[in-house]
């Protein structure tokens, strides 16, 4: 019986374009999505951008645009993403949309109708020069339990007091600068509190297979929390000026983008059926349609409380399940946009890499856990180069070769093939529950480990010593065609992580006029034609441009963080300032400061500012590039003690790898570097505390 899946990711803000970790979580669903077509299933993948909420609105002004013109530019970028890492939505949306308005007012009515949504009025702070209601994000000002200057209007980064941003000392609008006032308002509230809620989200959370067991878990600690964490209602009106849906009794007021945001989903699915000539009215009422969500750890709260919530009590259909993922980080780091770190998707493609790369690398990390998933340079490589091109597509290329050349194409296997195709049947069918279950790393483990059986056995039986004897043809005949099956049969299953590669494989290589559906894995391929290049290495040079940085080097080494830093300091003076915020001892003790012994210093061609030093730490050598050829000849630093940040996570320069960073003082105003050195006695590898 095929099944019926909608399928949908988060809708991203569009506020900017795609980061990487959309394109990861794009690309866990898209696999998933592409499997379960190869089985037969009907699946509508959907899409949709998240264009309300006040940091649009605010994004579009600084823009010099109006938030629709905004959001429709930003919405224009997403096809070369979506396209560049084959991303198969079904259709892309957005809840600035008449269909989300419409659904969403009708949600809304149904909750009112059902009793869950009532008034209260609230005292906010608010701005007198913008001339609105202030999230607790735009409002700053001193801790009022540490005094810490420039907090935010939620917790403080010094000592983590959670507070309420009426309490903030000397509060001021980040927006405008003013002090903002204490105005009350009228807004609606859903009663998330309420028994029936409860009793629905216990057992909704407790279905089996609906939820990760960890994922269940946080949801119900939410559930049944007390005392001051207890389940709070929800607060789902914004008062005007609101980039959003107005709400139809409440004149003046919008509903809060995450309100509408969920129901996104339904609008996109509705605007294709209409397109479709689809009736989303049936589809939506079938109790056999599955409704399934990918999305991040970060908004779990949202799709197992609210949205389950607000779906039961206005008579719609539930979630199945929601599938969530961990974050990608780049070489350990979280990405951020004001440090740099991450990799842009865009630059990915523009220098060339290929997009099936990526999806294979991530897909091997990938499991059915909330983990995160860390994407290092060095393993992407090694992955790639030796196991997906060094052993799969390998195979293809030696044993299609002689075929086309000694065979004419025909392939013949000797003796029986019932265990060939009963054993694809079992790899088939493995794989299939690994993909059903979303444990990808688990595929491409199983995919690479035949690949190596196939190589073997391909090697034991030494092809090359067959091929000038006449009187065995037979038998290397059999050698390359068994390969090829296996071949064929890996290229079925990789097929929902490298759809382009194997349509090229279906087409070209095996003459088939439609790409591979997943019963393709047992049939056992009897022609090939002519061996074409499928796929290349990755070249170093490529991941060096990928993190490619500006060559104008800071003043001191910073390996972490050149250029961001230098623009980070420009945009906050806050973080760059000699006081500022302070940090426990415990965050000190996170950096691991390690007296270093200068063992070379050499320059490096083509960068004026950079020396390549090598590093002796007493128990290891380490590579660490530094901004100091302005102020010290290479000879002169050779031999001498400084002191290098041991842990900080290595970073892949234009020039090579950096693995960590020496210390210098510089002044704001004066041209100087000062490298800074230990007193005699200090011996190399000796910690700094
Ligand atoms: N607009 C909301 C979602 C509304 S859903 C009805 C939102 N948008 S977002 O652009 O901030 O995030 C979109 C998705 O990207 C979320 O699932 C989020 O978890 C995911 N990711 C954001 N950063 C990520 C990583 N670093 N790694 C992986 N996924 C990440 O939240
Ligand atoms: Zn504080």
């Amino acid at each position: 019986m095929p099944r019926r899946l909608f399928v949908t990711t988060a809708l991203p803000y569009a506020n900017g374009p795609f980061h990487i970790g959309h394109i990861m979580e794009y690309i866990q669903a898209d696999v998933w999505v592409r499997f379960q077509r190869m089985q037969g299933h009907e699946v509508h993948f959907m899409g949709a951008d998240d264009a309300h909420g006040a940091p649009i609105m605010l994004a579009a002004e600084k823009a010099g645009k109006s938030p629709e013109a905004f959001i429709a530019e930003v919405s224009r970028g997403r096809a070369q993403y979506l396209d560049g890492f084959h991303i198969s939505f079904d259709n892309w949306h957005s809840t600035h949309s008449p269909e989300n308005s419409e659904l969403s007012r009708g949600i809304y009515a149904g909750l009112k109708a059902a009793g869950l949504v009532y008034p209260r009025r609230i005292e906010q702070l608010y701005d007198p020069v913008k001339g609105m209601f202030l999230a607790d994000r735009y409002i700053k000002g001193e801790c009022p339990n540490c005094g810490a200057q420039d907090q935010y209007g939620d917790a403080c980064e010094n000592c983590s007091t959670v507070y309420a941003a009426a309490e903030l000392k000397n509060p001021y609008s980040t927006l405008s600068g003013a002090k903002p006032e204490l105005r009350s308002a009228e807004h609606l509230f859903f009663r998330l509190s309420d028994p029936r809620c409860v009793a629905f989200l216990q057992e909704w959370i407790d279905a089996p297979g609906r939820l990760q067991p960890q994922v269940a878990n946080k949801a119900r600690e939410w559930l049944q929390a007390e005392g001051e964490r207890a389940l709070a209602d929800w607060d789902i009106s914004r008062d005007a000026p609101y980039f959003g849906i107005e709400i139809p009794d409440a004149p003046g007021k919008y509903f809060y983008v995450w309100l509408d945001a969920p129901i996104g989903y339904f609008a996109s699915f509705k605007n294709y059926c209409a397109k479709k000539g689809m009736d989303y009215q049936a589809f939506m009422t079938d109790p056999e349609t599955e409704m399934i969500h990918f999305i991040g750890k970060d908004i779990i709260y949202f799709h197992t409380l609210f949205w389950p919530a607000m779906l039961k009590f206005s008579g719609n259909k539930l979630p199945d399940s929601v599938y969530v993922h961990g974050f990608i980080t780049v070489s350990g780091e979280k990405m951020s946009k004001s440090r740099g770190t991450g990799i842009s998707p865009l630059r990915y493609l523009e220098v060339g890499m290929n997009p099936e790369w990526l999806r294979y690398y991530i897909a091997a990390k990938l499991n059915a856990n909330v983990e995160d998933v860390d994407f290092n340079p060095d393993d992407f490589l090694a992955r790639v180069n030796a196991d997906l091109v060094g052993k799969y597509v390998n195979i293809a290329r030696r044993a299609a070769h002689v075929i086309t050349k000694q065979f004419g194409g025909e392939l013949k296997y000797e003796g029986d093939t019932g265990a060939l195709v009963h054993g694809a049947r079992a790899s088939a069918l493995s794989c299939s529950e690994f993909y059903e279950a979303r444990e990808f790393g688990k595929v491409i483990r199983d995919i690479m480990s035949a690949a190596d059986r196939i190589n073997q056995a391909f090697d034991a039986r030494q092809p090359w010593l067959l091929a000038p004897d006449t009187t065995r043809r037979r038998e290397l005949q059999d050698i390359c065609s068994r390969a090829l099956h296996g071949f064929k049969l890996l290229t079925v299953l990789l097929a929902p992580v490298l759809p382009a590669l194997a349509s090229r494989v279906a087409r070209e290589l095996f003459g088939m006029d439609r790409d591979f559906v997943w019963t393709d894995a047992e049939v056992l391929p009897a022609r090939v034609l002519p061996y074409r290049h499928l796929m290349t290495r990755i070249d170093e040079k490529q991941l060096d441009r990928l993190f490619d940085i500006a060559p104008e080097a800071p003043q001191v080494a910073l390996p972490a963080s050149r250029t961001p830093a230098a623009a980070q300091a420009a945009a906050a003076p806050e973080a760059a300032g000699a006081t500022g915020t302070t940090i426990g001892i415990e965050e000190f003790a996170k950096i691991d400061l390690r007296v270093a012994r200068i063992a070379r210093a050499e320059p490096v061609e083509g960068a004026d500012k950079l020396l390549r030093l090598t590093l002796d730490l007493g128990a290891e050598s380490r590579p660490v590039f530094a901004g100091i050829k302005s102020a010290y000849q290479p000879a002169d630093l050779e031999g001498r003690l400084t002191v290098v940040v041991a842990n900080l996570a290595p970073r892949k320069m234009k020039f090579g790898l950096s693995q960590g960073m020496i210390l210098a003082a510089s002044g704001e105003n004066s041209p100087g570097i000062y490298l800074l050195s230990p007193d005699a006695g200090a011996q190399p590898g000796m910690r700094v505390k």
